[in-house]
């Protein structure tokens, strides 16, 4: 088991990370002393999983329990979702001092973790995260959103969480392209800022998409510190210290974009490409050697992640990452990997540069009905 301390002052939490720490939650909510009603807001899947794990866990416990499903969908981030949970945190409430147990994937705790940040201005939340991609990444950092139908995350806020509880044994549930989705975090997080993560990755892939305790518990605990040391540096995304957590993600973006947000473009593959469209365009400016991109190429295939764009339109990835600059300014800006473990933020990158990084990674018919130069 490893605790790891995230220092915010008032808003400092600790993140649990190990075999059997689900065990722990009764005493930990115990000390933290949240209220006497948590609503543990979760989806059907999960619930059925592990709903009845979780109630036998908290028995005994002062915490009365109340489960609150939505459906297992992206589309549950919406408005209409968010206003329907929090109608039930208001039926629900009575003054018994009502918190929030946010037990699922990156959906479902930003969800919750919204709802909780605006009920009421603000009551605590706990993040039990089942999903490898919520456990190394979502459940941490306090950014908490729905989505509008015009574009993802657009109505969100920084909320931190009274504590974040990643037990292992609810990854064994996963689907393999579970996570694989998150191995392009995770990658991700090897490439700006840790080399050793990098090589582990190299060394223990196998391990970890077999779902080996040893592997998992290592990258879990590796990518909670990476993640929380950046946070701590820059809470509200205000310090220009989280851009590099966008590694992959300019690029990566407007190929979900392209793709209307389907799932031919699950998040993890348009990251993974959007990676491999960096190290082009760093090699383009001679900032990468063809080495280190090889490297970082070789990895994200043996992941099972994809290293072609296909079935987008060249035109369409410009057009959304046209859209994209809209929100910096009108420059467009990209984190470039200079070396494993290092990234630097470049604006205002030529055109045909970034042009011509995305069509190196088109399959060729596609990419020769784009219209653009
Ligand atoms: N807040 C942040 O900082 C942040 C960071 C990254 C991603 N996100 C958000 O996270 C979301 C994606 O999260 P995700 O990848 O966890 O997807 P998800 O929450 O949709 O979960 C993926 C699927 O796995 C199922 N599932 C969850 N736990 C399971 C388990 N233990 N066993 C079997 N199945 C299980 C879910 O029901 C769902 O069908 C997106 O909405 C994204 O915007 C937020
Ligand atoms: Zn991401």
């Amino acid at each position: 088991m490893k605790k790891v301390k995230v220092n915010l002052g008032k808003r400092s939490y600790r993140i649990i990370i190990g075999v059997g720490v689900l065990s722990q939650l009764k005493t930990e909510l115990k000390k933290l002393k949240l209220g006497k009603l948590a609503i543990v807001v979760t989806n059907p899947t999960i619930n059925r999983l592990y709903g009845p794990l979780l109630q036998k866990t908290l028995k005994g416990s002062p915490v009365e329990l109340h489960i609150e499903e939505v459906p297992d969908s992206e589309e549950s981030k919406s408005a209409q979702q968010c206003i329907d949970l929090i109608e039930r945190f208001a039926d629900l409430d009575r003054g018994r001092g009502l918190f929030v147990i946010a037990f699922g994937g990156g959906v479902i705790g930003d969800l919750a973790g919204f709802c909780a940040s605006v009920y009421r201005r603000g009551i605590p939340y706990v993040q039990v995260p089942t999903t490898l991609l919520a456990q190394v990444d979502s459940s941490i950092g306090g950014k908490v959103a729905i989505d509008l139908p015009c574009g993802k995350n657009l109505i969100g806020s920084f909320y931190q969480p009274r504590m974040v509880l990643s037990e292992l044994r609810f990854l064994e549930s996963l689907e393999a392209t579970q996570i694989k989705q998150a191995l392009a975090e995770i990658i991700k997080y090897a490439v700006i800022c840790d080399s050793q993560l990098f090589q582990y990755l190299e060394d223990h892939l196998d391990q970890i998409l077999k779902l080996k305790q040893e592997g998992l518990q290592h990258i879990i605990e590796t990518c909670s510190q990476i993640k929380v040391k950046i946070v701590e540096q820059d809470e509200a995304d205000k310090k220009g210290k989280r851009i590099i957590l966008n590694f992959g993600h300019t690029a990566g973006h407007a190929l979900e974009a392209a793709a209307g947000y389907t799932q031919d473009y699950p998040h993890g593959n348009a990251v993974a490409l959007g990676m491999l469209v960096v190290c082009d365009i760093a090699k383009q400016l001679n900032m990468l050697s063809a080495k280190i991109a090889q490297r970082i190429e070789a990895l994200i295939a043996r992941a099972g992640l994809p290293a072609e764009i296909s079935g987008l339109k060249l035109k369409d990835i410009l057009t959304a990452l046209a859209h994209d600059k809209k929100f910096s300014n009108g420059k467009n800006r990209f984190v470039l990997p200079v070396r494993i473990g290092r990234v630097v933020v470049k604006e205002n990158i030529p055109e045909q540069i970034v042009t011509k990084a995305i069509k190196s990674r088109m399959k060729s018919e596609v990419s020769s009905l784009g219209d653009y130069e």
